[in-house]
């Protein structure tokens, strides 16, 4: 795992978008694994603009992205299928036929799991791995459990991440469950980029890096992958 302390959310925005853009000039047809949440946010503007200057194009890549809520439109304002269109897929040239969501409404979530980890397989696997890191270690939505898991599954979020993302919901109340990929899922990815901000993911950070592998800190498996870099801000870093 690299470890590397930049000056602020731009900076790491400006890294994190570059290193998609350098994946898409080698491999126009790559595979991306993408996140939500706050943290992205920079790092989708950096790809949009790269996009609109004509630096990189998207038409070819085919996107994954890692967690959709259960019992939501996938319509609603607050799905993760509305916030990708929205802060990324609007911006770019991507095909909207080659990006991929789990349905977190789908009858029966196994088979749904099933689907999600053939049509990764079938897109040659993914290249580049986008994440944001939970409050509590989480990534994607794999709480601290006392297991890792694999392919993607149905998860039941815990109060610490209904807190943190119920302030997004104001016309519905927020989702206690979603649709995850797998700890297994997010590994199998050829590079990983995680980035954190701001002195509410210190303690998460902290553990990730210092701890010791352990579900009850999701992200701490990333110690174990060959090609993680994780870009973080001075508060993020402020407990290593
Ligand atoms: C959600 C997402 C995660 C994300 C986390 C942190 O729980 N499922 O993928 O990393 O939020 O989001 P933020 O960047 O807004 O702090």
């Amino acid at each position: 795992m690299r470890v590397i302390t930049l000056d602020c959310a731009a900076d790491i925005g400006r890294a994190a978008g570059e290193a998609f853009v350098q994946t898409v000039l080698r491999k126009p047809n790559a595979v991306l694994g993408l996140a939500t949440g706050a943290t992205p946010l920079p790092t989708y503007a950096y790809m949009a603009d790269a996009c609109k200057t004509g630096k990189v194009s998207f038409k070819d890549v085919s996107t994954f992205n890692l967690d959709e809520y259960c019992d939501l439109p996938k319509t609603h304002k607050n799905s993760y299928y509305s916030f990708m269109f929205e802060n990324l897929f609007s911006k770019i040239d991507v095909d909207p036929d080659n990006v991929h969501f789990l349905n977190g409404n789908a009858p029966d979530d196994r088979a749904e799991s099933a689907r999600y980890a053939a049509e990764i397989e079938a897109a040659g696997g993914i290249d580049i791995q986008f994440l944001g890191i939970g409050r509590n270690g989480h990534i994607a939505f794999n709480e601290p459990s006392d297991r890792f898991t694999n392919d993607a599954f149905k998860v039941q979020l815990t109060d610490s991440t209904i807190e943190a993302n119920s302030i997004y919901f104001d016309d519905v109340p927020m989702p206690h469950y979603a649709m995850t990929m797998g700890i297994g899922s997010i590994m199998r990815a050829r590079k990983i980029i995680l980035v954190a901000t701001g002195k509410s993911k210190a303690e998460a950070v902290r553990a990730m890096v210092c701890g010791e592998i352990d579900p009850h800190c999701p992200a701490s498996i990333l110690k174990a992958h060959p090609d993680c870099t994780v870009y973080l801000d001075p508060d993020a870093a402020s407990l290593l």
